[in-house]
């Protein structure tokens, strides 16, 4: 079964007005016929700007978090709709620095995620062991445990994407080799099978550290379809390079 590759630019909370315009321009104009579908995410507040920039181009544009309630009194809060409004096809749920600095729960990514799905967005859900966690010898159960609580029944291999990115691996500069990639992926390809409708068809991209000099290793494993791309997402140049590695 051949996938599709998608290559995500999650920019987090980095650039400003002029930078981010600069940068979805760069994006867009660099990777016109590029094989690989392209979003980029970046921080709410641009948005709309990025929006006008990527509308109507073969990049997608993504949030980074929504809230799992319609809309109300949630001071701060982003809505599913909101950003499907703004153009968004993707949203980020469940990201380690939501789930270590916000306390977000398995619970509170499968709500976020279920709320996603229902308002069109295709969630890229994330999960991922910390360094202690694989010192012991516990990555699978933790990432069964992140799976079974975090997907949606709503889920399914069309309308969702998983993101592994250990959490040792984000912006360390330390990548997980090969054989740790592909146990994981291999790992989270069989436990959706008999969970998910369509499951063949599932997305399972890597985040940690890619960067232009590693993308084609491990782009080129068995059930990575894509990365998860931070720092290196924030320059045109590598971003593009890793995209053309897909
Ligand atoms: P990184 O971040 O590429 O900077 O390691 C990846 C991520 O957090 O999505």
């Amino acid at each position: 079964m051949t996938r599709k590759k998608l290559i995500a630019g999650n920019w987090k909370m980095n650039g400003a007005r002029a930078t981010a315009a600069v940068l979805a321009e760069d994006v867009k104009s660099g990777s016109a016929g590029f094989a690989c579908d392209i979003a980029v995410c970046p921080p709410f507040i641009y948005l709309h700007a990025v929006g006008k920039i990527v509308a109507d181009s073969h990049i997608a544009l993504g949030g980074q978090n929504c809230s799992d309630k319609d809309d109300g009194a949630f001071t701060g809060d982003t809505s599913a709709a909101m950003l499907a409004d703004y153009g968004c096809s993707y949203v980020i749920i469940g990201h380690s620095e939501r789930r270590q600095y916000h306390g977000e729960s398995d619970g509170g990514v499968k709500s976020k995620a279920s709320k996603a799905i229902s308002k069109g967005l295709v969630p890229i859900i994330c999960v991922g062991e910390t360094e202690a966690q694989r010192d012991k010898g516990e990555t699978l159960g933790v990432i069964s445990r992140q799976l079974d609580g975090g997907i949606p029944e709503s889920a399914t291999g069309r309308n969702c994407v998983i993101a592994y990115e250990p959490v040792w691996a984000i912006g360390t500069g330390k990548v997980a080799t090969e054989a740790e990639i592909m146990q994981v992926h291999e790992f989270i390809r069989g436990h959706m099978k008999s969970r998910l409708a369509e499951s063949d068809n599932l997305r399972i991209i890597y985040g940690g550290s890619v960067k232009p000099d590693n993308a084609a290793v491990i782009l080129k494993l068995d059930n990575v379809d894509g990365a998860l791309v931070g720092g290196a997402s924030l320059k045109a140049a590598d971003f593009l390079a890793i995209a053309r590695a897909a």
